[in-house]
Parts: C-alpha cells; structure tokens; sequence
C-alpha cells in the first residue's frame, strides 16, 4: 500500500456516504457487511493491506486505522438508530386510536318487557306484595267457574278462548285451555293459602285477537290481590295511586269509573292521569290511561276457595303490561316486543 491514510480516507468517505444513502434495514446490512464486515468486505482489504506497512510506521497507521474503524462504527450505529426512529413514528402515525374498535363487544340489552316485570316486581315488593307464578295452561275451574264466570257466560266463548282440544282430558276438570287472565292465579294462591294474602303475578294470557299495533294474541298481564280483615276499597285506591307514582311519575293521579267483572263486586276501570314523566309526552294537562280492571273480590269468589267472606275482604286488579312498558319506552307497535329485531332490542342496552 503506497498510502495507508489516502486509502482510509477514500474508505472513510464512501462508507459514510453508503451509511448516509441506506433507507432501509436491508439496506444499511448491506453497507455494513460491505464497510465493516469482519470476513470480507473494504475494512478486511484495509487490515490485511497493514501488513506491507513499515515496522516504524506501524503503530500510527495502526491508530489511524483503528480511529478511521470506529468512526464508521459509530456512524452505521448513529443511522441504524435513525431508522428505528422513523419506524417508530410511521407505526404511530398508522394508529389512530380516536377510532373505535374493530370488533367492539356487544353487551346484550334487558328485553324491555323483563325490565317492565322487573320495576313492577320492586315496586309492588316495596309495597309488600309478593310476586308468584301460575300455569299457562289453565282448567276451567281456574279460567272461569271458581272466578264466578257461569258457563253462559259470553267470555268462555271457544271463539274468545284457545282451547286445547288434544289435550282436554284433565283429571275431571274438564277442557283445558290457555288462560285468558291472570286472574287464575288469584284462585290458585287462596287455594293454597290461608288469608291473609298480598300477592302479585305478572306473566302471559292469550286471546284470539287479530293483531295490530296494539293487540296481540298473547301479552302479559300484572294480577295483583290483597286479601284480609277490613281490607278496603280505599287500599286499593292507595296501592294503584302509590304504584303508578312510582312508575310513571310522582304526579300521577288514579280514578276509578265503575265498571263490571263477575269476579268483583263493587267493579271499576281505573286510569292514571299521567304527565308524561320520563319521556316529555302527554303535555302539560296530562292524558288519561287506561291501567285495567280492579275491584273487590266477590264473595262467591272467597267462598269458591274456602275463606270466609263474612271474616275477610279483598281487593284485585288485572293491567295489561305491555301498555305502560310502550308508553314509558315510547314503543308505538306491541308486534316490536315480540319480533326479535335486534335493531329494535338494541336501543334498550
Ligand atoms: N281479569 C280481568 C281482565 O282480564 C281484569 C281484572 C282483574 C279485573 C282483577 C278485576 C280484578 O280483564
């Protein structure tokens, strides 16, 4: 080698240059294998040149060698680090984490009528009411005869009725049926319990109505019976006033118009006069609706199971549910509550 330090120069310059140039890390290995590999490559060529230097001059090219070396070490170091950077920074820049998930979890919602079951269950529980079941296929007995409903009656009508032809062999009770009411559940309780009874019971009743936005073939209705000494028309008036309240607003005011079911007797309508609590509906007078029928049980009905209606007196009432859950939701078509739409079950998560 004529000038070991000419030779380092060049050296010097296109490793850097080459360093300088590498965009990528394919790129900058390439220059790395190229400019410092340890086999082969221009710093091999430069060491292996040492040898031809003078013995005197060997310790300063040796310096200058190996300070020329690790120059380009740390240069290869220094852009090895830049394009880790820039990598780094693309990766942010690619993550926009203001997008929402790709595959965010689905929290199921509450069917709006089980949240209705449930609210009515708290409310009338805080009222000590308690909530119980009863069949959905129903006797005769329990539909009709021991609810003082006499055989001639226009509401056994088999066209007002689903009866269950194939399965009308009860153990002498007669046809059976799916209950129209849930005030089969009434008998069914005093049957079984002596009074004093407070009891509530929300399920399904069935009717052959034609469908539309607000009649279904099958809904639920909340029964509700309290039956004791000197129970009074005056309590149920203080238990719908107190349960509507809690549901539908503090304001709330319930009436009664008379009305007639053979199992009641004094019988009436009831209605809230509601404003609209919840959801900014029914203006500022407030609109009356229709919650369902109510009375005092009929001394033929606390004969028909056993109490004595001259010791114990009793209230009743029988509302539809689905009504009060559409209007506390705003749903404007019963058939929703029953489709399994999820864009319409959705809303309510
Ligand atoms: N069972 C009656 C109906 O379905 C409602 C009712 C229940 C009326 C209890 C009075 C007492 O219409």
């Amino acid at each position: 080698m004529s000038d070991p330090t000419a030779a380092f120069a060049d050296y010097e310059r296109e490793a850097t240059a080459a360093l300088a140039a590498a965009a990528t890390p394919d790129d900058l290995e390439a220059a790395r294998i190229e400019f410092l590999g340890k086999k082969q490559g221009r710093l091999r060529d430069l060491q292996k040149s040492l040898g031809s230097v003078p013995k005197e001059d060997k310790p300063a090219v040796g310096k200058a060698f190996n300070e020329v070396k690790t120059r380009v070490q740390a240069a290869l170091d220094a852009r090895q680090a830049e394009l880790e950077s820039a990598r780094a920074g693309a990766a942010v820049d690619a993550l926009d984490v203001t997008l929402p998930g790709r595959a965010p979890h689905r929290i199921g919602a509450v069917h709006p009528l089980t949240r209705t079951i449930a609210e009515f269950k708290g409310i009338l529980g805080r009222l000590g009411f308690t909530a119980v079941d009863g069949p959905e296929v129903e006797d005769e007995r329990h539909n009709f005869n021991a609810l003082n409903i006499p055989d001639d009656h226009p509401a056994r009508d088999p066209l007002e009725n689903f009866y269950l032809s194939a399965a009308s062999v009860g153990k002498g009770e007669g046809p059976l049926l799916l209950r129209s009411q849930t005030s089969t559940v009434q008998i069914r309780v005093m049957e079984q319990t002596p009074p004093p009874v407070r009891v509530i019971s929300i399920g399904r009743v069935y009717r052959p109505d034609t469908i539309d936005a607000t009649h279904h073939c099958q809904f639920h209705q909340m029964e509700g019976l309290m039956v004791g000494e000197g129970v009074t028309m005056a309590h149920l008036k203080t238990v719908l006033t107190l349960f509507c309240r809690a549901y539908l607003g503090e304001g709330t005011k319930v009436r009664f118009r008379p009305s007639f079911f053979p199992f009641t007797e004094p019988s009436v309508e009831a209605d809230a006069l509601w404003h609209g609590a919840g959801t900014g509906d029914g203006g500022a007078e407030g609109r009356w609706l229709e919650l369902g029928g109510a009375g005092m049980v009929d001394p033929n009905v606390l004969e028909a199971v056993g109490y004595d209606p001259e010791k114990v007196s009793g209230f009743a009432f029988g509302f539809g549910m689905e009504r009060f859950c559409m209007m506390r939701h705003g749903i404007s078509d019963i058939r929703l509550l029953t489709e399994n739409d999820v864009r319409f079950l959705r809303q309510f998560g």
